[in-house]
């Protein structure tokens, strides 16, 4: 799909400029992987380690977005597209609508490895991307894009982003016994992964009354997150939440 079909999302729309990455960069992006990646071998959902390897990514270079799109598109028609930093709500709702994932190009310094005040390289690509090569899971963000963009309503809007939260940012799954993490905010996060895998946070069953009920905290760790089954569960989800949207109940 050509960005010609974003209109909203147009003015933030950049060129990735792969060639002006530093080694210093590359060295720092290395870092990060390191990092993670034992834990996360260890307790990633299989769908996200699946993904890891589909998207072609390298653990020791930073990722090219227009590589990683010609990887994903045969499998998902996602694509990673980058942005100039963070989106407006309805620029964002409008790219993933069309299976566009606006993904920032910068990379953090090795003076914050463990924390961004808003998303870069590789937490939008490290965390997010590999989970759109999944099919459930890509054809859920693109109806959650569509569905967001359609309504106007802050307080509709708010409960979305809760179940969006809990979900591609924050979400668990249980797998053979374990809870396995899949949101990008524990899959980038030494610190976030950890708090869940050992055991410092309560995971309740997804259930979308809790979800939606529950608010999001952005200066801690978690207490309470949700542990899905399948991925099945997060579309099944979405539906519901749409149908509570459009009879004016969510
Ligand atoms: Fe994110």
């Amino acid at each position: 799909m050509s960005t010609a079909t974003l209109s909203t999302a147009a003015p933030y729309l950049i060129e990735q400029d792969y060639s002006a990455y530093t080694e210093e960069q590359h060295s720092v992006w290395a870092e990060l992987v390191r990092r993670v990646l034992p834990e996360l071998r260890r307790h990633a959902a299989r769908e996200y380690l699946e993904g890891f390897e589909i998207i072609g990514l390298q653990e020791d270079r930073l990722p090219e977005l227009a590589a990683v799109s010609a990887r994903l598109a045969p499998r998902t028609g996602w694509n990673s597209t980058p942005v100039s930093g963070f989106l407006p709500a309805p620029a964002f709702f409008e790219m993933l609508a069309s299976r566009r994932f606006p993904t920032t190009t910068w990379l953090r310094s090795r003076e914050s490895l463990e924390y961004t005040p808003e998303p870069d390289i590789f937490h939008d690509v490290f965390g997010h991307v590999p989970m759109h090569a999944h099919p459930v899971f890509a054809d859920f963000l693109e109806r959650y894009g569509r569905v967001c963009a359609a309504i106007a309503d802050a307080g509709v809007l708010e409960k979305l982003g809760r179940l969006f939260w809990y979900t591609v940012e924050f979400g668990v799954i249980r797998q053979e016994g374990e809870t396995k993490v899949y949101g990008s905010g524990l899959i980038s996060s030494h610190g976030e992964c950890l708090n869940v895998v050992e055991g410092h946070c309560a995971i309740h069953d997804f259930l979308l009354d809790e979800v939606l009920a529950t608010r999001v905290k952005v200066d801690e760790l978690h207490k309470l997150l949700f542990a899905v089954r399948s991925f099945d569960e997060i579309y099944e989800a979405m539906h519901e939440a749409e149908r509570r949207a459009l009879r004016g109940c969510l």
